[in-house]
């Protein structure tokens, strides 16, 4: 069943379509959108989806393209928007047409950048494919590309003119895609929503197992928490950061390994644990939180002991991680801030210096 999320700003306010088929995103067109739409998309969603938007457009008397971009995150970079303008140009794109973005985080990533700076704003919507991008990327108007001295170091608040969710296309995902977004699904539930997370520690097969019903409910909750936190802080000024909960290490862990080793969301999920540890830690929550926070996570498979093992056998540099740490939060002094769990559905922002992240990640058992 189709249901509507409003992602309330104070300009530019929208609309997410939850449920909904993406050959019907026509009826969520702006008004005042002319015949000609953009599709872009990656090499690999345009075989399996993007044609079939096309040829749905067409019959509806749009005239669409598709313009595909390579796969994977080494190709969100400037070379890439370049080439998405020089479709654009060669297309006569104009401010009248859409751009949507057809794919995961990437495509959503590079498509919004492209979109914000091409004749200083065309209208684009997300049509996101991953459940990372379905449950964050895709929602809040973060767009960007990578240097290579950093993950998403240009970039612009940019909205979408709306968001469609169609929970059809996560069938397809691997299952290390599928988990990878899971964590995501994680994060909302311990920050914001204990009854998320009751249900999913109740559901965890049928998570497992993609049941429809169950997927409709954890995608559909996790798009209103992040709508929500959106309105209240659309440029990321203060409560929008509790977004990085289990992030600190998480981009820690994954930078460390260079990006070939966890993906973003395996390694949030090993940092959610380490942020609930460090509550007891400091007192901000109790043992059982964290054995629930760390069950709910096992149960969905991940590798959260081994890494416990990489940190206290110092298999991992812990100077090296403290390092990248204080790079990723750009902090001169050495105090992080985090937010951690006070009980499950709230959290709490505290002040850590790097020496006792360090120490806490060495006694991590
Ligand atoms: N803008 C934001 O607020 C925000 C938030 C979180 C993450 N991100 C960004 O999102 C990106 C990661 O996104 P992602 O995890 O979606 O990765 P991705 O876009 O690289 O997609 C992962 C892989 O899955 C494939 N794929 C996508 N949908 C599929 C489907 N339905 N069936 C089969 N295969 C499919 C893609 O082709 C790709 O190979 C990162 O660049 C990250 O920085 C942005
Ligand atoms: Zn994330």
């Amino acid at each position: 069943m189709s249901k509507k999320i409003n992602v309330k700003l104070k300009q530019n306010s929208y609309n997410i379509y939850a449920g909904t088929s993406y050959l019907e995103c026509y009826k969520y067109f702006p008004i005042g959108t002319g015949k000609r739409i953009l599709i872009v998309t990656d090499k690999k969603i345009g075989p399996m989806y993007a044609y079939k938007l096309r040829e749905e457009l067409n019959k509806k008397n749009y005239i669409s393209y598709v313009f595909e971009i390579a796969i994977g995150e080494e190709t969100k970079n400037l070379n890439t928007v370049t080439s998405i303008h020089e479709e654009c140009a060669r297309l006569n794109i104009d401010r009248k047409c859409l751009i949507i973005a057809l794919g995961g985080g990437v495509v959503g990533d590079i498509t919004g950048f492209a979109a914000s700076i091409y004749l200083r704003g065309i209208p684009f919507a997300q049509i996101p494919t991953t459940v990372l991008a379905q449950v964050d990327a895709g929602i809040g108007g973060k767009t960007g590309v990578d240097t290579i001295y950093g993950k998403n170091q240009i970039g612009t608040f940019y909205q979408p003119k709306f968001v469609l969710l169609d929970y059809e296309f996560l069938n397809s995902l691997d299952e290390r895609e599928y988990k990878n977004g899971l964590a995501e699904v994680v994060k909302y539930a311990v920050i914001d929503n204990k009854c998320l997370f009751k249900f999913i520690e109740k559901n965890i097969n049928k998570i497992l197992d993609r049941n429809k019903k169950v997927l409709e409910y954890l995608i559909y909750s996790c798009a209103k928490i992040k709508a929500r936190v959106v309105s209240l802080d659309e440029f990321e000024k203060n409560l929008r950061r509790v977004l990085n909960f289990g992030h600190t290490l998480g981009h820690a862990i994954e930078s460390y390994e260079e990006y070939k080793g966890l993906k973003h969301g395996e390694a949030v999920g090993i940092g959610m644990a380490f942020d609930a540890y460090l509550g007891v830690k400091l007192k901000k929550c109790n043992e059982k939180v964290v054995r629930k926070i760390e069950d709910v996570l096992k149960n969905l498979n991940f590798d959260i002991e081994n890494y416990k093992r990489k940190f206290s056998n110092k298999e991992f540099n812990l100077d090296k991680i403290i390092d990248i740490i204080k790079y990723d939060k750009k902090i001169e002094s050495d105090n992080v801030k985090m937010y951690l769990p006070t009980k499950i559905g709230k959290v709490k922002d505290i002040s850590i210096s790097t020496n006792d992240i360090k120490k806490y990640l060495e006694e991590w058992k």
